[in-house]
């Protein structure tokens, strides 16, 4: 007899995009096998080069405007709306692909492609197309707009709830992400200290592996249709 699961936490990463044609970080030919994660991705390089760091991100907003969800997505928002229990969706991945699969109240820890924020006076606003040293804050009028999503050495968002949520719930499943970047990486254990059972669906071990029960290898677009099917199985048998 299986168990029967009441409040889920899926946490994604960038493998679940990959099947829609978006990049990963850390394959071969990925994201940080072609730019340095010093210059694109940290305050610092933002600091020195702006205009290399908006370049970086409006390329990645132009390619994700493009993207279409793909089985993974479109199973993880069939699991929202008919899973009895809860399911709470948290992803590293800041393109939109899970709303665009119908998913509801995502939460985007390292922020999005589709928001702009000012580094003066921190209003968010929807991100134009193009973002450059020249766009102005709508609020307070300063050039310091930035993407709107967290570079290493800033505090991800949401992480009060996320860490509540772990706290509470009773299957925690990993999909898509190489386990090498904390807070993140840490969830399973934060899950494990709950009481729930871990899972991890990836398309190889990855480094957090041994700290999970139980594991699927696979592309995403194969093992996260089946695992929802088999869980929304369970959940009508029992
Ligand atoms: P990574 O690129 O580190 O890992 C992607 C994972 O997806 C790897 O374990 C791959 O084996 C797996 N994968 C690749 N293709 C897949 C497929 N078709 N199906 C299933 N799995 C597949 O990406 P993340 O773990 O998401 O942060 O990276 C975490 C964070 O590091 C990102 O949010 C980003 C990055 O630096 C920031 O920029 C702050």
């Amino acid at each position: 007899m299986q168990a029967m699961y009441d409040k889920v936490v899926i946490l994604t990463g960038a493998g679940i995009s990959a099947e829609s044609g978006l990049g990963t970080f850390r394959d071969a030919q990925g994201l940080w096998a072609q730019h340095r994660i010093e210059d694109v991705a940290t305050p610092a390089g933002f600091a020195r080069n702006p205009d290399l760091v908006q370049a970086f991100y409006n390329a990645r907003r132009a390619q994700a405007a493009l993207a279409q969800p793909n089985a993974a997505h479109l199973a993880l928002a069939q699991l929202q709306s008919s899973f009895p229990g809860e399911v709470i969706l948290v992803t590293q991945n800041v393109d939109a692909l899970h709303e665009a699969a119908g998913s509801v109240s995502v939460l985007h820890m390292h922020g999005t492609l589709a928001g702009a924020l000012c580094a003066s006076c921190n209003h968010r606003w929807p991100a134009p197309p193009e973002l450059s040293s020249n766009s102005l804050c709508p609020q307070c009028h300063s050039t310091a707009a930035r993407p709107d999503v967290v570079w290493f050495g800033e505090i991800p968002y949401h992480m009060d709830r996320i860490l509540s949520d772990l706290e509470t719930c009773d299957l925690f499943v990993a999909i898509g992400t190489s386990g090498q970047v904390y807070p993140a990486a840490g969830f399973v254990d934060a899950a494990t200290a709950a009481g729930a059972k871990t899972i991890e669906l990836n398309l190889e071990p990855s480094a957090t592996h041994s700290r999970f029960d139980d594991a699927r290898f696979g592309r995403a677009s194969a093992i996260v249709p089946a695992w929802v099917a088999e869980l929304l199985d369970e959940r009508n048998r029992d």
